[in-house]
């Protein structure tokens, strides 16, 4: 059958995206064929497309979408035609599709009480949220932390589900109108800066202490700062490049620094086996299920005018979630 997609020959600006009609094969052994509902969008789409991170080329684009089983693979058990799942990475990047086929062992069964849409603008960035704030350092109440872009996708889901543990929430936007919507998302003090100006603000908030944890996104611009926003002993954790890649660490150097840990985080290296997957995907339905976190998918485009959409994001002119619907 044939299918509308986007594929990528070369890297560079949203216009390398091709809107085409291209082949999708039977499903093989252990795959479904799934028509997508609602596909996520994340920045991380938009580094693959301009180079940053690297994928072999020619491509497709995108690794998170739900969608519904239209056809069943050989050896498959135990799934129907009809069922719905969701997915995040775990197989070839071609979520900006109408249909594709899926290896059955990297979907995630997505409970009655959560919609497409709340799913597909959910998974990816939720199920970061959860490794990043509940594993990669363990938020406790009391504890005072950092949410770089705290008005957008991750950091909106960050920022309600820190608040809901009992930490002291603190946000980086760029904007007077983000910080209003951080703020409605449970973020307590977001600063305003777009010239990554916050250290000195974060030690006042803290009583000159600095943050348990940091969570950077941003990388290059706002590493420094965020080094110097962490308390002794404190974390620092790199888990995105949204400015560029963050600098190398001189680590003898970070024993004047308060001897911070860090790390740089992957969803990859918290979801390494299908139970660690739906364990996560699991906490996350339970936790927007008792509404402690909202998603807010406040952006929606046709699957077609994907390039506006990746164009929007990299702008800076999107918060919260944003989906794709084909
Ligand atoms: N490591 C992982 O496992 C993992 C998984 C998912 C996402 N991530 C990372 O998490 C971050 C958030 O992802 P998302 O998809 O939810 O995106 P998003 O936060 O909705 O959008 C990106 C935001 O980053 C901020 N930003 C700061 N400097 C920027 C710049 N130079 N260019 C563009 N944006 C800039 C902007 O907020 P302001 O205007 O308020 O500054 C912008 O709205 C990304 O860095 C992504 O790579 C990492």
């Amino acid at each position: 059958m044939k299918t509308k997609a986007f594929r990528m020959y070369e890297t560079g600006g949203p216009s390398v995206l091709k809107w085409e009609t291209v082949e999708v094969p039977e499903p093989g052994k252990g795959e479904v064929l799934l028509r997508h509902k609602v596909i996520g969008l994340n920045l991380a789409d938009t580094y693959r497309r301009r180079g940053i991170y690297k994928v072999p080329l020619p491509n497709g684009m995108g690794n998170e979408a739900v969608g519904v089983v239209e056809a069943i693979g050989p050896g498959v058990r135990g799934v129907k035609v009809g069922d719905r799942f969701g997915y995040v990475g775990g197989m070839a990047l071609e979520a900006y599709s109408e249909v594709r086929t899926a290896p059955v062992a990297s979907l995630i069964p997505i409970p009655d009480a959560i919609n497409d849409r709340t799913a597909a603008a959910a998974l990816l960035k939720g199920i970061t949220a959860q490794y990043l704030l509940r594993d990669a350092y363990r938020v406790r109440k009391g504890d005072a932390i950092l949410v770089h872009a705290a008005a957008g996708g991750v950091g909106s889901i960050m920022c309600q589900w820190a608040n809901s543990l009992g930490a002291t929430v603190i946000g980086v936007v760029s904007s007077e109108e983000k910080a209003k919507f951080a703020k409605r998302n449970g973020c307590h003090h977001p600063i305003v800066t777009r010239k990554a100006q916050f250290a000195k603000k974060v030690r006042e908030i803290t009583g000159g202490e600095g943050a348990h944890v940091v969570y950077d996104s941003v990388g290059k611009l706002t590493w420094d700062e965020s080094l110097a926003s962490v308390r002794r002993r404190g974390t620092l954790i790199s888990f995105g490049s949204a400015s560029g890649e963050p600098p190398k660490v001189d680590i003898a150097a970070t024993g004047a620094m308060g001897s911070p840990f860090m790390a740089r985080c992957a969803l990859v290296n918290y979801t390494v086996t299908r139970k660690e997957l739906l364990a996560r995907a699991r906490d996350l339905f339970q936790t927007i299920e008792s509404g402690a976190v909202k998603i807010r998918v406040n952006q929606r485009y046709a699957l077609k005018d994907a390039r506006k959409a990746q164009r929007d994001m990299e702008a800076r002119r999107t918060t919260g979630s944003t989906v794709l619907i084909p």
